[in-house]
């Protein structure tokens, strides 16, 4: 993966728990050394290894760390650093998600290397859709669900998510029911 998404963990984990403890785990994964450029592809598993080590150290499963990344991801690394590609994606949570198929397109026009997810949407009923997840890699149904609460929280509204179904074991892809509304107003 590009560079951008391990510059991303350290961001979050640094921000969260301190350069002593990014330390610690970058150590615990053997990057003690590496250093991550934002526009260059590192194997994926260096960004496995960076999750497995964090999950270790700060003793939270794994998908705890994918979920809190995937709403880092969108809250803050995309907002920060790709805000215009982000806006261009919808107006708001329905129309993103129903943009989302073409969404990596458009992030491939910047980065030519990239080795994007694919998304399929259908609308179930207004504010619900059924949103489809295929990739070549394995175990991050945790981070789609962590970028999507993160774009709920982007469009101030609630979300919830209902894995429907979930790769591995002969099925080839997971199945998120992603429904929405309107925030309380207090
Ligand atoms: C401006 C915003 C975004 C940018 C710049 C971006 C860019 C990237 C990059 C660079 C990767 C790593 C793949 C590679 O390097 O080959 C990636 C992976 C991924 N992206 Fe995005 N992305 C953005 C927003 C989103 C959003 C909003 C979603 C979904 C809701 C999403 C879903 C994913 C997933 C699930 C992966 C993991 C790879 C996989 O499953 O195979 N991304 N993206």
């Amino acid at each position: 993966m590009y560079g951008m998404v391990n510059k991303a963990v350290q961001d979050l984990l640094v921000t969260n728990h301190g350069e002593d403890v990014w330390h610690k785990i970058r150590s615990k994964a053997g990057l003690q050394d590496e250093v991550f450029i934002s526009t260059e592809s590192y194997p994926d598993e260096v960004t496995y290894k960076l999750v497995v080590a964090a999950s270790e150290v700060l003793d939270l499963p794994a998908e705890s760390i994918l979920n809190q990344f995937g709403r880092w991801w969108v809250l803050k690394t995309a907002k920060h650093g790709y805000g215009q590609l982000l806006a261009a994606g919808g107006r708001d949570l329905g129309e993103f998600l129903q943009n989302l198929p073409n969404f990596h397109t458009r992030v491939s026009m910047v980065f030519s290397a990239l080795q994007p997810p694919e998304f399929r949407c259908t609308e179930v009923a207004p504010r619900q859709v059924r949103l489809h997840y295929l990739s070549h890699r394995r175990g991050l149904s945790a981070f789609v669900i962590g970028l999507i609460e993160g774009l709920g929280e982007m469009f101030s509204v609630a979300v919830q998510i209902v894995h429907e179904q979930k790769a591995g074991d002969g099925v080839d892809h997971d199945v998120f029911l992603v429904s929405w509304n309107d925030l309380p107003t207090s």
